[in-house]
């Protein structure tokens, strides 16, 4: 057995493919059969002066999707260098296909796709998708791997809202009132304390009520959390992190960003120092291009955060939103009073936030009080005041939303095709 992706160093050989047919064109003596077997698509040439005319008619009979097996000699392309096919000397069905496989070239809904995604994942942009993911999660392991960080595995049931009570998915814990985590963070300050360095790397959830272009009711965060480090060390690890990890798509994942036609351009730019902004100064360029109405007190969503973000080619780091707009367990900057000492990573192109995170509230008191004027249920949070009874400490991290990152790195338009099997406002199937 040889993958298509072990062909150039087969040329001249006779080799065996398991695949599946995944397009096909004829020519009288000729059909032409692209086979797909995960590691790539190959032409396989069957000539009907080279085979039985029961192989060929064969050829003729197999429709898109069939599985089969292949054998035939590896040559390389006439007119294209690099590229490699196979004289089909013998070819075998192993699946037939009993449907007409509803996926065709031509243009499908966006439903219709999502209704087929077990089957749409085969195709080729979906496939270089999802091989970008897999390099982005794998680089995320590396980077953090490779600095001495911990991983620490966060619970998915939990009894703590992190990020707000609006987005919780609540289910039942054998008769207890259970969570489905929103965020792993909580925990990595309990394993910061213990471990120093620390990420958790899984499935997060929220209830969010609205469809957008960047919201999944699932996805996958990566969360490092550092003792005894500041907001401006939190936001250099931050830009380190994704500058690595564009880095390795680039260097490894030419040929999907091609599928995926990427002009690569604003991400060969992506490097370490970004540029930073206060809030402040993110709401004078609001008011500065199009939004006179914005005003200090606002939140942005995706619209504003894409209009903060077009004046620079880079990924821009915005940081200090007053404290009311964010979650409960931010510090306060001591020297401007109401702010929080959090940052979002605005991803460049209109792509908007990536990473959000902070430095996190040390003082016990003033977290009980935060607790209160959040409206948080104490008693669920006395564990983790316990890290601040016992050598509180300060410390940051951040969350990057993986589906996010996938989207901004491969440019989709959505978040929708960069996770295998999407959860969304309407969708829970297939
Ligand atoms: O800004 P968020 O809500 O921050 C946190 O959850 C912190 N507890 C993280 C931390 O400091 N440890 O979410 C972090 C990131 C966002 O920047 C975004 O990339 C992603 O998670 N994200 C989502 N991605 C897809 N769909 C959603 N509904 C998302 N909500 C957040
Ligand atoms: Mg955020």
């Amino acid at each position: 057995m040889t993958t298509i992706a072990q062909l150039a160093s087969h040329v001249g050989e006779r080799v065996t493919l398991r695949g599946w047919l995944y397009n096909k064109r004829s020519s009288g003596k000729l059909h032409f059969l692209e086979v797909r077997d995960g590691t790539g698509i190959c032409q396989c040439v069957v000539f009907k002066g080279d085979v039985s005319p029961e192989l060929f008619a064969e050829a003729d009979r197999i429709s898109q999707e069939t599985s089969l097996e292949i054998e035939g000699v590896v040559k390389e392309h006439g007119k294209l260098k690099g590229t490699y096919e196979v004289q089909v000397a013998s070819l075998h069905a192993i699946g037939p296909v009993s449907r007409e496989y509803p996926i065709s070239p031509k243009e499908h809904g966006t439903d219709f796709l999502m209704d087929h995604r077990h089957l749409w994942l085969r195709s080729k942009r979906q496939h270089a998708v999802i091989r970008v993911r897999h390099t982005i999660i794998k680089a995320v392991r590396d980077f953090f791997d490779s600095h001495d960080f911990t991983l620490v595995d966060a619970p998915i049931f939990t009894p703590n809202a992190c990020e707000g009570t609006s987005t919780l998915f609540e289910t039942d814990y054998h008769g207890d009132q259970a969570f489905l985590t929103q965020s792993g963070q909580l925990y990595m300050e309990a394993a910061a304390a213990a471990f120093g360095s620390v990420y958790c790397f899984g499935p997060t959830f929220r209830a969010e009520k609205s469809k957008t272009r960047r919201h999944l009711a699932e996805f996958w965060m990566v969360e490092p959390e550092v003792a005894f480090m500041d907001l401006e060390g939190d936001m250099r690890l931050a830009e380190n992190f994704l500058t690595f990890v564009v880095r390795r798509v680039l260097e490894t994942r030419q040929e999907e960003l091609k599928v995926l036609e990427r002009d690569i351009t604003f991400l060969e730019r992506v490097k370490a120092p970004f540029a930073r902004i206060t809030y402040h100064e993110a709401i004078a360029i609001l008011q500065a291009n199009g939004h006179p109405e914005a005003k200090i007190g606002d939140d942005f969503g995706g619209d504003e955060e894409t209009v903060i973000s077009k004046g620079f080619d880079g990924p821009v780091i915005v940081h200090r939103y007053p404290s009311d707009l964010k979650a409960f367990y931010f510090a306060q900057d001591p020297t401007n009073v109401g702010l929080a000492l959090n940052m979002d990573v605005l991803a460049p192109e209109g792509y908007g936030e990536i990473i959000g995170g902070g430095e996190r509230e040390q003082s016990l008191s003033r977290l009980e009080e935060a607790i209160a004027e959040h409206k948080l249920p104490r008693d669920a949070f006395e564990w983790y005041l316990d890290l601040r009874r016992y050598g509180t400490f300060p410390h940051a991290g951040f969350g990057m939303g993986i589906e996010r990152c996938v989207a901004w790195i491969c440019g989709l338009p959505h978040v929708r095709e960069t996770i295998p099997f999407p959860r969304m406002l309407n969708r829970l199937a297939p």
